[in-house]
């Protein structure tokens, strides 16, 4: 199913699972591997017929951050005009539920990427940390603002300060990672997890998504007109009408995502 040359791509049922693919490089971000990213989900985002997406790497490796090599050369122009942070804003844009499987390095680069997936499934093994600063640069790809919301400032400064990798453990403590188990299991269980969203109404768990994600860019007053209006909106699809007549008919719902 997968024509990409640094991605894998598989599906199962309603579920797709995209695992980054350059493995001697620890899945380092390059301009390529990002490029089918961004196109790859989008394509999974257009087809009805996916319902939750996997990101994933592989055992050692979730992705330890930007291609360096691609970028220790070039100017501040160059960097300006090659704006490869763009393809992360069309990530930010899925509207299709993204859960991350990391496992081992998920760090600069890797922990913004993770960090832009709505649910994170941890393994043992994973290290998490945004260690820029080590090589005389800072964040770029929404790390220093994701990291902050999610863990608050104290811990993020250190992070970002001095590059300090946590653990799973650590992260899920601090409210970076919602779950942790043993490394034989963490793809199994983000796919469980992307398996039971996508038993759920599709329209409806789209318009949710988007409705937390709002709540990281404006003020509870918008928020909730936000929240109430996609609400509404719901009242407009044959789900929400399947949705309450199974339950009064005490039945399993069928849903049609329409
Ligand atoms: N870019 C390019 N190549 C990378 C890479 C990266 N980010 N991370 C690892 N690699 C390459 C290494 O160069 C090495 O390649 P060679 O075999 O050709 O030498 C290969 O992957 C394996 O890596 P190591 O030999 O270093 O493996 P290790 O187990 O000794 O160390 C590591 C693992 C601690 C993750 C170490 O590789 C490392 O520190 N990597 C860089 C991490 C980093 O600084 N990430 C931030 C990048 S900047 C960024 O992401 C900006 C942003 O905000 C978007």
């Amino acid at each position: 199913m997968s024509d990409y040359k640094n991605l894998i791509l598989s599906r199962e049922g309603f579920v797709a699972t995209v695992a980054l693919n350059r493995p001697k490089v620890l899945n380092a971000l390059n301009l390529e591997l990002m490029t089918e990213l961004v196109d790859c989900l989008e394509a999974l985002d257009q087809n009805a017929g996916v319902r939750a997406i996997v990101l994933t790497g592989n055992e050692r490796a979730f992705a330890a951050g930007a291609d360096i090599k691609e970028m220790a050369d070039a100017t501040a122009v160059e960097m300006l005009y090659r704006d490869q942070f763009a393809r992360w804003d069309r990530i930010r844009k899925i509207k299709t539920p993204i859960i991350a499987a990391v496992s081992g390095f998920a760090l600069g680069g890797g922990c913004e990427l993770m960090m832009h997936c709505d649910i994170i499934i941890a393994s043992e093994t994973a290290r998490i940390g945004q260690p820029e600063i080590l090589i005389g640069v800072m964040p770029g790809a929404g790390g220093t603002q994701r990291l902050t919301r999610a863990v608050g400032k104290g811990l993020a400064m250190e992070m970002v300060l001095t590059g300090r990798q946590i653990t799973g453990e650590e992260a899920m403590k601090a409210g970076l990672v919602n779950k942790v188990v043993p490394v034989e299991f963490y793809l199994e269980e983000a796919q469980r997890l992307a398996r039971t969203i996508a038993e759920q109404p599709p329209v409806a768990v789209r318009l949710a998504k988007e409705a937390v994600l709002k709540s990281f860019d404006t003020t509870i007053e918008m928020g909730l007109e936000y929240e109430r209006k996609n609400f509404y909106l719901l009242f407009a699809s044959e789900d929400m009408r399947e949705g309450m007549a199974a339950f009064i008919e005490k039945r399993k719902p069928e849903w049609k995502g329409k």
